[in-house]
C-alpha cells in the first residue's frame, strides 16, 4: 500500500525517542526496582478543587459539543490571564487546544509548509523537530550553548537564519535544560525577528515554574505582539497534564484563520475540562508553588552529589522539572550511558539525543521523584560513572 511522506519524515521522531522510558516501564512490569526518571509527570496530584470542579461540570451538563475556540468561561478566564501581561487582549486572540502539544501542531500547520524553514534552539524538546516536520518545512537549528547558559543568543539566531526561514519556536523556560531567558535577551531576539519578518511561536509551558531568574516573553512586548503566538496548557502549572487542556493565544487574524484547522481537526473539546480549566486559571492554587520548591531543592540535590561524581557535569536549571549531566567525560554519548544506567543499575533516565544533536554528550533527568530515591539513583549513577571513568584513568 501506498503512505504519504509524513510517516517517513516522522519515524524516527516519534516513540523511538522515548525508547529507554518504554523499555524501563516493562522492566518494572516485570517486578525490576527500576527508578525511573524519564518523564515530566508531576508528582503531585491536582489541587482537589479541580477534580471537584470537573465532576461538578460534568453533572451539570457539561459534556455537550463545544466549538472550535473553546467554550465562554475558559477563554474569559485566558483573556484575563493574559490581560495581565498585555492589556489588548481579548477573546479574539484565543484557541483553547488539548494540550500544548497539539496547539504547537496546529500552530504550525498555519504557518509554515514544504519549502519553509522553522529555527528551534538545540537542545530542543523531543517532538519540535517532529511538529516542524510534519509541515513538510525543515528545521534549521540555532546552537544554545552551555557556556551562555543555554540561552539563546541574538547573534546565534541572525547567523543560522535562512531565506527559508519564516517561525521560530521558542521554548522558555526550557525543556530540557531549564533556561529562562531574560526580557533583554529576548528583546535581542525580537529585534531580530523583526528584521527578518519571522514569526515567534513561545512554548511556555513551564511558566510557572521557574526558580531562579525572572519569567519573561516575547509576548508581553507590544513591539512583537503581531508576530508571536503563546502556547501552554495547565499539565505543569496544575500537575494536570491528562486532562490535556492548553491553548494558543495570539494575533486576531492568526486565531481567525487556524480556527478552520482547528474545528476540522478537533470539532471542539470537553466542556467539562474547559470548566475545570477555568476554574484552575482563576482561583489562587498552590499547586505550582509547591512544585517549584521541591523542584528546586531537588535539582540542588542531584547536582550536588552528582558534582562529586566522577566524568559528570550537572548543569544546574533555572526553572522547571529537569535537570541535564554532561556525561562526556565519561567517555560514553548520552545515548551509551542512558542505556547502561538501566540495563547495569536500574535508573531509567533520558538520553540527550532525544533533545537534539547538541545534547548528545548528556542525560536528562526528572526531578519529580522523593529524595530517598534521588539518593538511590545517585548513588548507582555516580557507581556507573566511576566503573567507565577509572578504567580508562588506569591506562593514562
Ligand atoms: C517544552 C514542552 N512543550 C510541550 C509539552 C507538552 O505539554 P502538554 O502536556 O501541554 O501537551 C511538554 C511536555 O513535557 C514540554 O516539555
Amino acid at each position: 500500500m501506498r503512505y504519504a511522506s509524513i510517516t517517513e519524515r516522522l519515524q524516527s521522531l516519534g516513540s523511538e525517542k522515548w525508547a529507554i522510558h518504554a523499555e524501563a516501564r516493562h522492566m518494572k512490569a516485570q517486578g525490576q526496582p527500576v527508578i525511573e526518571l524519564t518523564i515530566g509527570e508531576p508528582d503531585v496530584p491536582p489541587d482537589p478543587t479541580l477534580l471537584a470542579e470537573a465532576v461538578r461540570a460534568m453533572h451539570a451538563g457539561r459534556y455537550r459539543y463545544s466549538n472550535g475556540r473553546g467554550e465562554p468561561p475558559v477563554v474569559e478566564a485566558l483573556v484575563r490571564k493574559y490581560q495581565k501581561r498585555r492589556s489588548d487582549v481579548t477573546a479574539e486572540n484565543v484557541l483553547c487546544f488539548p494540550g500544548t502539544q497539539t496547539a504547537l501542531f496546529a500552530v504550525m500547520l498555519g504557518l509554515v509548509e514544504a519549502g519553509d524553514a522553522v529555527l528551534v534552539g538545540d537542545p530542543l524538546y523531543a517532538s519540535y523537530e517532529g511538529v516542524i516536520r510534519s509541515t513538510g518545512a525543515d528545521c534549521i537549528t540555532v546552537p544554545l550553548r552551555p557556556e551562555n547558559g543555554f540561552h539563546m543568543k541574538a547573534a546565534d539566531l541572525e547567523a543560522a537564519i535562512t531565506p527559508e526561514c519564516r517561525a521560530l519556536l521558542l521554548n522558555t523556560p526550557h525543556n530540557p535544560t531549564g533556561a529562562v531567558l531574560s526580557a533583554e535577551e529576548i528583546a535581542e531576539i525580537g529585534a531580530v525577528c523583526r528584521k527578518h519578518d519571522l514569526w515567534i511561536v513561545c512554548d511556555e509551558v513551564y511558566e510557572q515554574l521557574v526558580f531562579r531568574g525572572v519569567f519573561a516573553s516575547p509576548f508581553d512586548n507590544p513591539d512583537l505582539a503581531e508576530r508571536t503566538i503563546v502556547v501552554s496548557s495547565i499539565s505543569k502549572s496544575h500537575a494536570a497534564p491528562g486532562f490535556r487542556s492548553g491553548w494558543a493565544i495570539g494575533p486576531a487574524e492568526f486565531c481567525t484563520r487556524l480556527l478552520a484547522v482547528s474545528e476540522t481537526m478537533l470539532f471542539g473539546g470537553q466542556p467539562f475540562i474547559a470548566d475545570m480549566t477555568a476554574y484552575a486559571l482563576d482561583n489562587p492554587i498552590a499547586t505550582a508553588a509547591i512544585m517549584r520548591q521541591s523542584y528546586k531543592a531537588r535539582a540542588a540535590r542531584f547536582a550536588e552529589t552528582l558534582s562529586r561524581a566522577p566524568g559528570l557535569v550537572p548543569l544546574p536549571p533555572e526553572a522547571g522539572m529537569f535537570i541535564v549531566i554532561d556525561v562526556s567525560d565519561t567517555g560514553m554519548s548520552g545515548e551509551e550511558f542512558a542505556w547502561a544506567l538501566l540495563r547495569e543499575e536500574l535508573v531509567a533516565v533520558m538520553p540527550g539525543s532525544a533533545f537534539g544533536n547538541a545534547a548528545e554528550g548528556y542525560i536528562r533527568l526528572s526531578l519529580t521523584v522523593p529524595d530517598a530515591h534521588i539518593d538511590e539513583a545517585c548513588r548507582r549513577i555516580a557507581a556507573l560513572a566511576a566503573r567507565t571513568v577509572a578504567p580508562k584513568e588506569r591506562r593514562a
